[in-house]
């Protein structure tokens, strides 16, 4: 598969069977997202397994901080949604910024543009990932709900620095049509 092709036909997959991902896959796109490229090859990123043991454990903690917001009468969007996928993904990956504590960005100008810079590297090496998994038959999710649950994944994982997101994978069980997107002309300007 050539690289355009791959970027072409990728899709955020929402539904999984329930087929385990060999150790062996999962490494092969843990490699494909450590070969990013990063700000000064700082690599900025950690990551945090969480497999099929721990999976309903994951899925109650989002479930209930979900709901203690929605108690709040804080809009939950998407949250419920992307919960159930990753109820069904048998592996779901978070990713954390290891050079960030909770809160970084506001402690000086220098810490701010690095929130930038390896906010940027992190991105890189999760497309690579999201890449990496469908060459491999492997469906993807980036999902940024998991924000919903911050500080209790953070520390249900032992985590304490910045998480960045969580990727779920698994083996596709729907094949959807592309989704919109601008065009380029609507999106760029030639000088
Ligand atoms: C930073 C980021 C966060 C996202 N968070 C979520 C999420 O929490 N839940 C979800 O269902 N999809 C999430 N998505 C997937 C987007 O909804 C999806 O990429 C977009 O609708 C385009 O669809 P496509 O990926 O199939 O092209 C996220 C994507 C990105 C890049």
């Amino acid at each position: 598969m050539n690289t355009l092709h791959a970027i072409a036909q990728r899709r955020s997959i929402r539904k999984f069977k329930a087929d385990a991902i060999p150790e062996e896959t999962l490494r092969q796109i843990l490699l494909a997202a450590t070969q990013a490229p990063s700000g000064k090859n700082k690599q900025p990123w950690h990551f945090v397994v969480v497999r099929e043991d721990k999976r309903a454990e994951m899925v109650r903690i989002m479930r209930e901080a979900i709901a203690r917001f929605a108690e709040q009468g804080v809009d939950t969007g998407s949250s419920k949604w992307t919960v159930k996928v990753m109820a069904q993904a048998p592996v779901t990956v978070f990713v954390f910024n290891p050079y960030a504590e909770h809160g970084a960005g506001e402690t000086g100008p220098d810490s701010a543009v690095w929130d930038i810079v390896d906010g940027q590297s992190i991105g890189a090496a999760i497309q690579n990932m999201l890449l990496a998994a469908q060459e491999l038959g492997v469906g993807s999710l980036w999902i940024c709900d998991v924000f919903y649950a911050y500080k209790e994944l953070c520390a249900w994982l032992c985590q304490t620095t910045q998480m960045i997101a969580a990727v779920s994978l698994g083996i596709p069980d729907e094949a959807p049509g592309p989704r919109p997107r601008k065009a380029v002309d609507e999106v760029t300007a030639w000088f």
